[in-house]
C-alpha cells in the first residue's frame, strides 16, 4: 500500500463551500430550488444536490414565476438579476464574497469617472457579470495581450478577475502607468487558486505519482492535472475513486492527491477509503 500526501489546501474553496452549503440549506426550507446552469463544475456533486431537489435548467425562461432560485459563486450580471427579482423568484445567492467584492469595486470606479480595465477573460461568467452594466466603460485583457486604445490618457482603474495571478495584475498596472493621467488599483485576486496550483506543484515534486480528482469540466481542476503532468507524468485525473486503474498504482511507493476548488469533500474521501487510508493522515508541509 502506498504512503499518500495530501495537497493542501485540497477541494472546496471557501466561496464554492458557502454556495453549497446555502443552496443545501434552502433545498430543506423550499424542498426545489432551481439553478440556471450547472451550480458547480463537478458533476457528481450536481447529481447529489438534484437528488435532494435542485433542478437545473438552461434559460430562466423554464423557470415558474415565484420559484426559488440559486445564484451561483460566479455571480450574476446585475440585468440578470432584476429580471429573476421581476419574475417574483427569490434569490438563494450564492455569490462569493470576493466576487462581490470586484462587482463593487468596478461600479464605484465607474461612479467616480474611471474607465475600468478587468484583467480576466472576457467569456467567462465572472467577469461577464461585471462588464455586462458597465457596457462601453469597461474593457477585458488577459495576461500578456496588448492594452486596449481607450486607456490612453484619461483616468483607468483596474480590477482581476478573482482567479488571475498576482504577478499578472502587477504586469499590467506596469504597462497602464505610463498611458494613464490618472490610475487606481483594486487587488481583487482571491488567493485560492494559486494557493491549490502551487500545492500540486510541489506534491508532483516530492511524490511518484499524483491523482488529481475533480470534475472534467472544471477549468481549475484541469489547470491542477496540467501542473501535475509537466512535473511529475505519471499524473491522472479521475472524477470519482471507482475511475482509478489499480495497475497505475504499482511500483509507486509515494502517491500525492489533490482536487480542484469545486471537488467535494466527500469525493476525496471516497478515494482515501478506496486506498484504505483516512483524510488527514498525512499531510504536506508548510501550507
Ligand atoms: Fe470565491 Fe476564490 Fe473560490 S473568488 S469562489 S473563494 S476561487
Amino acid at each position: 500500500e502506498p504512503k499518500v500526501i495530501l495537497a493542501d489546501p485540497i477541494g472546496f474553496c471557501f466561496g464554492v463551500e458557502r454556495a453549497v452549503n446555502l443552496l443545501e440549506e434552502a433545498l430543506k426550507v423550499h424542498g426545489k430550488v432551481y439553478c440556471i446552469g450547472s451550480p458547480i463544475h463537478n458533476p457528481q456533486e450536481t447529481a447529489r444536490l438534484e437528488n435532494k431537489g435542485l433542478v437545473v435548467v438552461d434559460s430562466g425562461e423554464e423557470i415558474p414565476n415565484g420559484s426559488a432560485v440559486f445564484v451561483r459563486a460566479h455571480g450574476l450580471p446585475e440585468g440578470d438579476r432584476r429580471e429573476l427579482l421581476n419574475r417574483g423568484h427569490s434569490l438563494i445567492d450564492g455569490t462569493c464574497p470576493f466576487v462581490f467584492k470586484a462587482q463593487k469595486k468596478a461600479s464605484f470606479l465607474i461612479s467616480q469617472g474611471y474607465r475600468v480595465l478587468i484583467l480576466g477573460d472576457k467569456d467567462h461568467p465572472e467577469v461577464k457579470a461585471i462588464t455586462q452594466h458597465l457596457g462601453e466603460r469597461s474593457s477585458v485583457v488577459l495576461p500578456g495581450e496588448p492594452l486596449p486604445e481607450e486607456v490612453s490618457g484619461g483616468k483607468v482603474g483596474i480590477i482581476s478577475q478573482t482567479t488571475q495571478r498576482l504577478e499578472d495584475l502587477a504586469n499590467l498596472v506596469q504597462l497602464v502607468v505610463p498611458k494613464a493621467s490618472e490610475l487606481r488599483v483594486y487587488n481583487t485576486i482571491c488567493g485560492a487558486t494559486e494557493a491549490r496550483q502551487k500545492a500540486v506543484a510541489e506534491l508532483a515534486g516530492i511524490t511518484d505519482g499524483v491523482v488529481v480528482i475533480g470534475g472534467k469540466n472544471s477549468a481549475n481542476t484541469r489547470k491542477l492535472f496540467e501542473i501535475a503532468l509537466e512535473r511529475n507524468n505519471q499524473a491522472i485525473w479521475i472524477e470519482e475513486a471507482s475511475e482509478l486503474d489499480w495497475r497505475w498504482l504499482e511500483g509507486k511507493s509515494i502517491i500525492g492527491v489533490a482536487a480542484g476548488a469545486s471537488t467535494p469533500d466527500w469525493l476525496i474521501d471516497d478515494f482515501l477509503k478506496l486506498l484504505g487510508k483516512a483524510k488527514g493522515v498525512v499531510k504536506e508541509d508548510g501550507r
